[in-house]
């Protein structure tokens, strides 16, 4: 990774501001009315009495919305790299029973024994890690040994009509996928080294977009690795042109590829 996509990456998440925006767009329009952190909650198949690690964990939105759900026996502790998404998540989970501290951390470099955790959960995050391999074996190192490891990520084909319309307003923006490094598709041989069994789950779901502000938004708020922040001239130009696409079709449709890995130490 690059000094300058690490910026960006750093520019990107300083606090939970793009992020979001981003959550916005999916809370309002998308099909699957369950919702992805409902689904996700539903998954961790942890002991009732658990020591569990979130990293990268952002403004902590897992646990907001599963807050009555989350068992009486579960100690919580959650990091990210960002000092400003561990500030929104401290303020977020101030009142929230089981979360013992919120920290700044790199999952390359936890701070933490070795077999300390009954399961870790890096939630849409591994792509963005520049040496991954080390992060993999950092989180398995966490673990103790039968803990699990739930890794949520993107498909290749996630959100790939948002890309072919923010290039149909402008083929020359750089517009690529954030997961690319970490797919639902090329996950699960980056965690075979590190994992006796890894098992790929699932989210269907899609969007159905009506109004152009919340896209818009979305869109202004993606820069860092991979993509290009639109200049303000830009922004005003694309909210126009979406603006003409919903009144010709009535609604945007962009598909959804997301899912998670859950995956053992032996
Ligand atoms: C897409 S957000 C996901 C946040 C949260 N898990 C969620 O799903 O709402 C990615 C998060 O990973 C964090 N992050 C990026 N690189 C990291 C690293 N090396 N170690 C820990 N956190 C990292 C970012 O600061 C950001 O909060």
């Amino acid at each position: 990774m690059t000094r300058a996509t690490q910026d960006g990456l750093a520019e990107q998440y300083r606090d939970d501001r793009n992020l979001n925006a981003r959550l916005a767009l999916h809370q309002r329009f998308s099909v699957n009315r369950y919702g992805w952190q409902p689904w996700l909650f539903d998954q961790l198949a942890f002991p009732s009495q658990a020591r569990i690690l979130e990293v990268g964990c952002g403004p902590g939105d897992l646990w907001r919305r599963n807050a009555s759900r989350i068992p009486a026996g579960w100690r919580l502790l959650l990091t990210d790299l960002s000092a400003g998404m561990a500030a929104a998540a401290r303020r977020n989970l101030a009142e929230q029973v089981g979360v013992m501290a919120v920290g700044v951390a790199d999952a390359q470099d936890l701070p933490f024994c070795s077999a300390s955790f009954d399961a870790v959960i890096a939630n849409h995050m591994l792509y963005h890690v520049p040496d991954r391999s080390r992060a993999l074996a950092e989180l398995a190192r966490a673990l103790r040994p039968g803990g699990c490891l739930v890794a949520a990520t993107n498909g290749e084909r996630n959100m790939a009509e948002l890309g072919t319309l923010v290039r149909g307003f402008d083929p020359t923006i750089r517009w690529e996928q954030y997961a690319a490094g970490f797919t639902l598709q090329n996950g699960a041989a980056q965690l075979a080294p590190w994992f006796a069994r890894v098992e790929r789950l699932i989210y269907e779901d899609g969007l159905v977009i009506t109004e152009a502000e919340p896209l818009v938004a979305y869109v202004l708020s993606m820069q860092g690795n991979a993509t290009q922040r639109l200049s303000g001239d830009q922004a005003a130009a694309f909210a126009d042109y979406v603006q003409r696409i919903l009144a010709r079709d009535g609604a945007i449709r962009i598909g959804k590829e997301a899912g998670m890995f859950r995956a053992w130490r032996s």
